[in-house]
């Protein structure tokens, strides 16, 4: 079991550059290996989860070499995959294991798919369902709820889908199999997602639209040639050193090429809202392509504040290091809306509860967030992530300001997302 020892710092200073954007990534392998013809990938996010789903597509004879963060895909068409001869593994990746399902769900062959002992428990009927109304048949543990699933081969038929939960994957999870359905799709949104999924159509030409919140894809689509995609640095990667450079005293941070897609840039807008010293400059992009700028990030006085409604997608990852700031902020800050925090690689509201009030913070947890109370001086202590990556890493950035030494256990899991951070964290560190 990997852990992370954290010891107090000075200050933070430094200009680092953002590993790429795991949606994105993930995206970009998905579709890349249905296009024919070659597709480049630039500034991959090379973690444990986006390698699950180059390990996936590979097991199902597509072509892919990777070097570093540059990865070329050889697709050979809508129609090209093979079936696997082993179960699918997903590790701990529920946005790998969420959308493949509707990929997998529209293929003329069976598969079945399966992930680590956190994956396995993660709900999985918030796509089996509507998969099973487009005439999927989908069948495991619980009833279809848990994995391993298996998927049989079915011939598919859009439906029009309202989501009862605001969920990219759940939508993405659609989207892809109305690539291969009869007839059209519909998703519509409670409120908007990330819209990963639908940029990525654009870039490689598929056909869809979008009207208010109802995102229609007409299948089976015609065949769409391979690109070459540039993912951004991933706004949730930056959210750490965000909230450690605004909370540590002294501290200016200076972060390149971070994704600054609106559907994911609510954490940015609550900070601002909290009273963040937060820069943001685009830089130029082509088209559709995904917006990226750079970040400046100065030591800030908080205060407390509300957050709830449309902007709690718009951060959903970014909740654990949020209630990290949260302690930090004058007053009280309340979390409404986000129970879907429950369920994400683990019970988020209630390990952020456990963890940072073991380290002294006064924070209670509702129905569906907390309510955080601040300013409050925080302490080093032994401390559990329970494996959740995200939870691991807040935790490194509250341990920054703490008194005495914060050993995090569990944080083998940091890799799944965010390989390199406690390397970055040292880069910035001054003691
Ligand atoms: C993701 C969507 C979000 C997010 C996850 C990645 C995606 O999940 O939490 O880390 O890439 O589509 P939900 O769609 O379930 O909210």
């Amino acid at each position: 079991m990997k852990q992370l020892v954290i010891h107090p710092v000075k200050r933070l200073q430094g200009t680092i550059a953002i590993p790429g954007d795991k949606s994105v990534s993930h995206r970009a392998v998905m579709l890349g290996s249905l296009a024919y013809g070659t597709t480049h990938v630039t500034h991959f996010l090379n973690s444990a989860d986006c390698l699950s789903t180059i390990g996936i597509f590979k097991a199902m004879g597509v072509k892919i070499k990777q070097s570093g963060d540059r990865v070329t895909i050889v697709g050979r068409g809508l129609n090209s995959l093979k079936p696997p001869r082993k179960t699918l593994d997903a590790g701990n990746s529920g946005t790998t294991a969420r959308i493949l399902l509707g990929l997998l769900a529209g293929q003329p062959f069976t598969s079945r798919l399966t992930g680590d002992k956190y994956l396995r428990k993660r709900p999985m009927r918030r796509v089996v369902g509507p998969l099973t109304q487009m005439g999927a048949r989908i069948t495991g543990n619980e009833d279809g709820n848990l994995l391993p699933l298996k998927i049989e081969t079915r011939k598919l038929r859009g439906i029009t889908y309202e989501l009862p939960v605001a969920s990219a994957q759940v939508k993405s999870s659609l989207l892809l199999a109305g690539l291969f359905a009869d007839g059209k799709t519909k998703v519509i949104e409670p409120t908007p997602t990330r819209d990963h999924t639908e940029r990525m159509f654009s870039a490689f030409s598929i056909p869809f639209s979008q009207r208010g919140k109802t995102i229609t894809v007409k299948g089976p689509v015609k065949p769409f040639k391979g690109q070459w995609i540039k993912v951004p640095g991933d706004i949730s990667s930056a959210a750490f050193f965000i909230v450690a450079g605004l909370i540590t005293p002294g501290s200016m941070v200076r972060l390149l090429n971070v994704g600054l897609n609106p559907t994911r840039t609510g954490i940015l807008d609550i900070l601002q809202r909290m009273g963040a010293h937060l820069g943001v400059s685009y830089r130029k992009t082509r088209g559709g392509a995904e917006p990226i700028g750079d970040l400046t990030v100065a030591t800030s006085a908080l205060q407390g504040v509300e957050v709830g409604g449309d902007i709690v997608p718009r951060m959903i990852d970014e909740f654990p290091v949020f209630a990290v700031a949260a302690t930090q902020a004058r007053g009280t800050t309340v979390v409404k809306n986000a129970e879907d925090l429950k369920v994400k690689e683990s019970d988020r509201i209630l390990m952020m509860t456990v963890t940072l009030k073991k380290m002294g913070a006064d924070i209670q947890p509702t129905s569906d967030g907390w309510i955080i109370k601040g300013p409050t001086p925080l302490k080093g202590c032994r401390v559990s992530s329970g494996g959740d990556h995200r939870v691991a890493m807040a935790l490194a950035v509250a341990a920054l300001i703490a008194k005495g030494t914060t050993t995090i256990l569990d944080t083998e899991n940091i890799n799944t997302s965010f390989p390199g951070f406690a390397n970055l964290l040292e880069k910035v560190s001054v003691r």
